[in-house]
């Protein structure tokens, strides 16, 4: 059955979709029994050389033309970025055309909004790819495990931070070094912000734990540490406790409320998390009914995210050739989401203080004026100076920053040179 597609955007993922569409054409139509015929195609440089050749026609830098032509049936978004793909997004559900997109930024800004006018039109709005690029995640959350209680969702949904952040760990490089390596080869944006800050990652969390929990978790309520204070010194430090650094989408669902948080993290060096190297993401899934589930491969890449979006064609397609209203798989309840002050977490921090007796005494009394116990604490370096290493059992991230405000206040303590969130437990140093 032939299915009449538009396509908003033939950039890199554009191009990688387009030539599996004209290359493939023939296995798709055999494997799925659709005949996919694309339309029209938006772009916002006509004259631009492009990878694929389209025939005369198709090409146009009228998004909106894309949208309201008649012939196409199916809209695939794929152009980035919040205006105007939102508006044309949503003008294609309320013209009753399902949607395909690849845009987290659009989806984690705007999924509620746009979710509610995919109900209301009775069409399918997939976005697997926005998550996480090739890996298949947003359908196990939102379909296969779409009864189940969902606990926690821990990420590695960012492979620029992780390729700066594996070889730190394995070449002991700083972290400029690592980037300026990360951008040479294409693995980093010239301007990194986006990845490097861990925006780009929280956009995916919010989605992750949306899907995850079952109530809508906006974009701003996700706490954000980036990567580009990590220092050699404590990836160094993690490696010989048996740890390895990553920068982490952590989503919890306890009594309490919802969490969603993005920061470099200690992972244990037994975790599944721990092995995902380079630009390769990871979901890892934990519910008390299938335990743990892990999802991993590309994260990104014009040919991964290609498959992704390919995949949402056919079932949008089939769903459209089938005639019938979609009701969207999850049903989003009220919920509560917790401020990020009374989120517990265990730390570790690098202190570096005079080599004086008393010193741990006073750094001791601090942590106990705010009610946060230690778990281990051990000293490094010689000279004038000395570096001391903590690790805090897990305690609020108000009565953390409370004590993090009084070690700064301390004659003693030179620099509060680090502070990285542990996941799990934490390390016990043979002392
Ligand atoms: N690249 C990845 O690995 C990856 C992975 C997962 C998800 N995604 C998501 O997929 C989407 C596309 O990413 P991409 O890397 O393919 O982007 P890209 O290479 O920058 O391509 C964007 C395309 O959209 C067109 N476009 C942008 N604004 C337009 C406008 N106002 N009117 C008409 N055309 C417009 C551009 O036209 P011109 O070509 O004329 O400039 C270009 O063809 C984004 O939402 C991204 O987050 C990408």
């Amino acid at each position: 059955m032939r299915v009449g597609i538009g396509i908003l955007g033939f950039g890199t993922v554009g191009g990688a979709l387009l030539r599996k569409l004209i290359d493939e054409n023939a296995s798709i139509s055999t494997k799925t029994g659709l005949e996919i015929d694309v339309v029209r195609v938006a772009v916002r440089d006509t004259a631009r050389e492009r990878p694929v050749n389209l025939p005369a026609g198709v090409l146009t830098d009228d998004p909106m033309e894309v949208v309201g032509d008649p012939e196409v049936q199916l809209v695939v978004e794929i152009m980035g970025g919040e205006d105007p793909a939102g508006d044309l997004v949503a003008a294609a559900l309320r013209a009753r055309k399902p949607v395909v997109t690849a845009n987290k930024a659009l989806i984690a800004a705007r999924g509620k909004e746009l979710i509610g006018i995919a109900e209301e039109a009775g069409v399918p709005l997939l976005f697997e790819a926005a998550v996480a690029g090739g890996i298949p995640i947003i359908r196990p959350l939102s379909e296969t495990l779409a009864g189940e209680q969902i606990d926690r969702v821990l990420g590695i949904v960012n492979g620029t931070t992780n390729y700066i952040l594996t070889k730190m760990t394995e070449e002991g490089a700083e972290y400029k070094v690592a980037l300026a390596e990360a951008q040479e080869l294409g693995f980093a944006e010239s301007d990194p912000a986006a990845d490097v800050s861990g925006a780009d990652a929280a956009a995916k969390a919010a989605i992750l734990a949306s899907l995850a929990f079952g109530t809508w978790v906006a974009s701003d309520r996700v706490y954000v540490e980036g990567i580009d204070r990590v220092d050699a010194t404590d990836v160094r430090i993690a490696t010989e406790l048996g740890f390895v650094i990553k920068l982490l989408a952590v989503a919890e669902n306890t009594a309490e409320g919802i969490s969603v948080r993005v920061h470099p993290t200690f992972v244990p060096g037994d975790h599944p998390l721990a092995v995902i190297r380079g630009a390769t993401n990871a979901v890892f899934v934990e519910g008390p009914s299938f335990d743990e589930l892990l999802f991993a491969g590309p994260g990104a890449g014009g040919a991964p995210t290609a498959t992704a979006v390919l995949g949402d064609v056919v079932d949008a397609a089939r769903e459209l050739l089938a005639g019938a209203e979609v009701a969207p798989p999850i049903r989003f309840q009220p919920g509560r989401v917790l401020d990020f002050e009374a989120v517990a977490t265990t730390w570790y921090l690098r202190l570096e203080v005079v080599d004086r007796p008393g010193v741990l005494a006073q750094v001791a009394g601090v942590f106990a004026d705010n009610e946060v116990s230690i778990k281990s604490v051990w000293q490094e370096g010689e000279d004038d100076g000395a570096t001391l290493l903590l690790v805090t059992h897990a305690h609020t991230e108000g009565r953390q920053r409370a004590s993090l405000e009084g070690l700064r206040a301390l004659d003693v303590v030179r620099d509060v040179a680090a502070v990285i969130r542990v996941e799990g437990a934490g390390p016990t140093p043979n002392l």
